[in-house]
């Protein structure tokens, strides 16, 4: 559907944005899973991506340095594997063992021979060597209870069964112990494979997840939540899965997805809105399934897909894909500065529910809907989205604070009504605080920064501001964007002392603007 041509934002400046922070009113401790992101055999995020043998920077196992080194900049803690639409057809045993007797299976989901040079081994060994931890799915769709339980086992379990004993014979020893565990993908969609409505689905997520358990106690499960909010199921479908599996599972996924449609830039910019919109309404959904039970239990959420992908606008469709062979280029989608714009500001949403929301996967890592590209034996570079992502990641510690914010509001076509100025704060033990804003009005605003019970001090910050340019692809295009669009900011010029003893900064039209410094009580 293409929404109509709008942009009702204020045209004048929003002198009017208050944010208020207080040392005592607190959200939630930030996890630090909420900077995941998504690893899928899936076009080049594997092969060519986090892989690619030859390359000059591959290491001995045939994993790329510089990515590695791009994963750790970016400040990603732990990545989801190995899908996504991909997992609901996967043999995860036919990706084991000695690389030479595997053989290539085609993958239905994306319509990709998949040479399974890459499987369970390889990437848990690769996550243990880069330090990130490791989020599994098991496939629900064309398989079940045997097949997920068995891959827990053959992950977590200690010598003496046969597919632990399988893992060591492969020449893993110690077990991976993978902590948290997806029970199948997006099985409300229809594109799945294997998709199933939700009594289907609640029943095998239960009977699964219940065996998975058995093999291992000490696993977290997410249960599938709705693939979007604008599934026709939603709603029920939470409350229906959430039935079967309430008292088994920690979280319920939520995925979702926004770009730019018909030159709807206001409504675009209002992403975070949305996204605050849906955690709110399956927030909803999962406490009234608990409410119903007098359960104290309280179910949190994996955001375990979330990012500006060009869906609508860009993607074919999976059953438009040609069979392809060799790490084909599927989704590579290219980002513009309005575009990473929009993913600090989907991060400032994601902070203020670090309460109910500690897992979250920017989907997704290298190449595919990615901020980390590669060329194939040559560089790997940063997309403008790769910017506010990591100096969130590095900034947001400890206490995620509830922060008020008094802004004016402008009209959507997408999303209704939704402030021109969104802002989270974080602050840790030590005192030291992170400021994020968003200015989604065309205009200068002027923010009020109201500190009560602590003074602030602002030191250092960073912003990213939108542009009106189409992304082109390559490296130039992304350094180009960086150099025009983000910038350190010249904290003296743009903060300023308030004559109440408030702070006020100045905010660019259409920007994202993350601050660092002090919140420490007088
Ligand atoms: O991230 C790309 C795809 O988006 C995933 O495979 C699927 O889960 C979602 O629809």
């Amino acid at each position: 559907m293409t929404a109509p041509q709008t942009d009702a934002r204020p045209d004048t400046a929003a002198p009017g944005a208050r944010v208020t922070l207080h040392p005592d009113f607190r959200r939630g401790a930030v996890d630090r899973r909420l900077f995941g992101s998504f690893v899928e055999h899936l076009g080049r995020a594997v092969y060519t991506g986090i892989f690619e043998p030859g390359h000059p920077e591959a290491d001995e196992h045939g994993f790329r340095r510089d990515v590695a080194d791009l994963v750790h900049e970016l400040g990603v803690p732990m990545v989801r594997y190995p899908g996504g639409n991909f997992v609901s057809n996967y043999v995860w045993e036919d990706a084991v063992g000695p690389v030479e007797q595997r053989k290539p299976f085609l993958d239905l989901a994306w319509r990709t021979v998949e040479p399974n040079l890459v499987g369970t081994d390889e990437f848990l060994q690769w996550a243990e060597r880069e330090g990130v931890e490791p989020m599994m799915a098991v496939n629900l769709g064309t398989r079940g209870v045997d097949a997920a339980a068995a891959l827990v086992e053959y992950c977590n379990g200690e010598a003496g069964t046969r597919w632990a004993d399988l893992r060591i014979a492969n020449g893993r020893e110690k077990p991976y112990g993978v902590k948290l565990w997806c029970l199948g993908n997006e099985m409300d969609g229809p594109w799945q494979i294997g998709h199933k409505d939700a009594h289907e689905y609640g029943k095998l997520a239960a009977e699964a997840g219940k065996a998975m358990k058995l093999v291992d106690p000490s696993i977290s499960l997410i249960v599938c939540g709705s693939s979007s909010m604008q599934m026709p199921t939603f709603g029920e479908w939470e409350r229906t899965v959430l039935s079967y599996t309430y008292d088994l599972v920690d979280h319920i996924s939520m995925h979702a997805y926004y770009e730019e449609v018909g030159g709807d830039r206001a409504s675009f910019l209002a992403s975070g809105t949305a996204m605050d919109r849906f955690i709110d309404r399956v927030v909803a959904s999962a406490d009234a399934v608990g409410a119903e039970r007098r359960s104290d239990k309280k179910i949190t959420i994996s955001f375990d897909e979330w990012n500006v992908w060009y869906l609508e606008t860009r993607f074919p469709g999976e059953e438009n894909l040609p069979i392809q062979r060799d790490a084909p280029r599927i989704i590579e989608d290219v980002y513009s500065g309005l575009d990473a714009v929009v993913v600090g500001d989907l991060m400032v949403t994601l902070l203020n529910h670090a309460d109910r929301v500690p897992v979250a996967c920017l989907a997704q890592l290298v190449n595919v809907i990615a901020p980390i590209m590669t060329a194939p034996g040559g560089e790997a570079w940063r997309q403008p989205t790769f910017h506010p992502f990591a100096t969130t990641s590095r900034l947001a510690r400890g206490t995620a604070l509830d922060v008020r914010v008094d802004a004016p509001s402008y009209d959507t076509a997408r999303h209704g009504a939704a402030p021109v100025v969104t802002a989270a704060a974080t602050v840790d033990d030590d005192g030291s605080l992170g400021l994020f804003l968003t200015n989604r009005s065309d205009r200068v605003v002027e923010v009020e920064l109201a500190h009560v019970g602590a003074a602030l001090g602002l030191v250092e910050g960073w912003q990213m501001v939108a542009d009106h340019e189409p992304a082109v692809e390559g490296p130039e295009h992304a350094a180009k964007v960086a150099d025009t669009c983000w910038s350190a900011v010249d904290v003296a010029a743009v903060v300023t002392a308030g004559a109440s003893g408030d702070t006020r900064v100045r905010l660019a039209p259409e920007s994202w603007t993350a601050l660092a410094g002090t919140f420490a009580r007088a």
